[in-house]
């Protein structure tokens, strides 16, 4: 399998470790056989260097501001697809054909409901619960509902499980929504689109109409594409690992949820918007790119700043005239959130620090104030980042549980605590 290898030297021993190229990007260098071989770790906190699986999913080029998926720019889908070709292409491997298409969508619209004895479940939570919260629950808790999808072995269960999941995730992030605001539950509606369904059980309500703008439905879609899959991410490495213990997809999915939901990762389209209203006005900007800036303040912009992308985010470029899109067709001129967004954005764009470190907006600084704009609340923001990203979940864990070479993840450690200790009485500790 490989051709070339790389030669590492401890002490009078040399060893020949083998390289893997990669289709594009960084090859790889085989550490597996090293413990064995050597008795020691490699060690790498933050996986910086370290590709945790081989993948044939997504691709990113941080450095170029390129992001593939199954070799597809995410400008392209995101313009000419919609949602559920990315997620079939995601999960597939290839674009559908238009026969293909309509079978898919059918069969995801087919799940969008939830078992009546789930609507319980969400009663259950307190109204002032974060949604996230409700989210890992109720999630969690499908595979307490849909036994007959958690034999990983059969492939046809896998299968279900994951239109299961794409499809019923925006009828539990809608209702986690309407059961915090103490409005009734809006049960989903198959004639309509993915995001047309979503936007409607989010804001329809039983005694009025709720009229869906196309163009608000092809934001939200779009913004959906946009989020589907970003490679071995925090929340996506989760759910591998999760699953390379042969647990079930949705206890995966609940695991990968509870990691998107840090302010690090998913919350921070949430982070970003809290942190505009603190801003409060533009002339307050310098005070808190100082405040960045300064080592002894925790303080960061959030918005900016990618562990990969070191260049513009691809994302971030689509979502900024998106976001300009949905202010224009809900006639929003005047937002001081978005004045002194496009102001901060302007003058990090033009900083030393930014620049030198290559600290760009990323998506996350545009979806917040979008989805601000569309009428969600921002504690509903990474919900929606968790419904989107789903299928990128599902994919990546489908992918490792079809590797025949998969085993389960347990990464080592650098130990550096007490050696070894007698134990004492504790009427003898002093
Ligand atoms: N504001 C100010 N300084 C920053 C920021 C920021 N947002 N992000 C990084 N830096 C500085 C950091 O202090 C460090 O400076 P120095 O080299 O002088 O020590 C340098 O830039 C490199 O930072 P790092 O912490 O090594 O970068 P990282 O790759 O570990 O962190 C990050 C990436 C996204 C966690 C970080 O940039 C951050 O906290 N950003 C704000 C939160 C945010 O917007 N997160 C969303 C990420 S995109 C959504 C997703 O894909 O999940």
């Amino acid at each position: 399998m490989s051709e070339k290898n790389a030669s590492l030297t401890i002490g009078n021993d040399t060893y020949e470790l083998p390289i893997y190229e990669a289709a594009v990007g960084p090859d790889v260098i085989d550490i597996g056989a090293l413990y064995k071989n050597t008795n020691m770790f490699t060690f790498d906190p933050g996986f910086t260097s370290t590709a945790s699986c081989e993948s044939a999913i997504t691709y990113i080029d941080g450095d170029q501001g390129v992001l593939l998926h199954r070799g597809y720019p995410i400008d392209e889908l995101a313009e000419h697809g919609d949602f559920l070709e990315t997620c079939y292409l995601l999960l597939y491997g290839s674009l559908p054909t238009a026969e293909q298409k309509t079978k898919f969508d059918a069969q995801v619209t087919n799940h969008t409901m939830l078992h009546d004895q789930m609507t319980k479940l969400f009663t259950g939570f307190r109204r002032d619960a974060h949604p996230m919260a409700i989210m890992v629950g109720v999630v969690g808790a499908l595979s307490a509902f849909y036994h007959d999808s958690t034999d990983i072995a059969d492939p046809q269960q896998r299968m279900i499980a994951s239109y299961r999941m794409i499809a019923k995730m925006p009828t539990i992030a809608a209702w986690a929504y309407k059961y915090s605001i103490g409005q009734p539950f809006v049960y989903p509606r198959n004639d309509l689109g993915y995001a047309s369904n979503f936007l409607h059980m989010c804001f329809a309500v039983p005694a009025e109409d709720y009229d869906i703008d196309p163009i608000l439905a092809r934001a939200m879609d779009r913004i959906f594409v946009l989020h589907a899959d970003h490679e071995q991410n925090a929340s996506t490495s989760t759910v591998r690992l999760a699953g390379s213990s042969g647990a079930n997809p949705f206890a995966c999915v609940a695991a990968g949820i509870a990691c998107l939901w840090g302010p690090a990762h998913g919350g921070a389209n949430e982070a970003a918007l809290n942190m505009l209203n603190e801003i409060g006005s533009v002339d307050r900007i310098p005070e808190f790119i100082d405040r960045a800036k300064d080592k002894d303040d925790p303080f960061r912009l959030m918005g900016f700043g990618h562990r990969v992308y070191k260049n513009y985010d691809p994302r971030a470029k689509i979502m900024q005239k998106t976001t300009h899109e949905v202010l224009g067709v809900l006639g929003i001129k005047d937002d001081p959130i978005l004045d002194i967004a496009m102001e901060l954005e302007k003058i990090a764009l033009e900083d030393e620090y930014f620049k030198k470190r290559g600290l760009y907006p990323n998506i996350d600084f545009y979806s917040g104030i979008t989805l601000k704009a569309l009428g969600f609340p921002t504690d509903m923001f990474t919900v929606l980042f968790s419904l989107a990203r789903t299928v990128g979940w599902i994919a990546q864990w489908k992918e490792m549980i079809e590797d025949p070479q998969q085993r389960i993840g347990r990464p080592r450690q650098l130990y550096r605590g007490e050696s070894h200790r007698s134990y004492v009485p504790v009427d003898k500790r002093g």
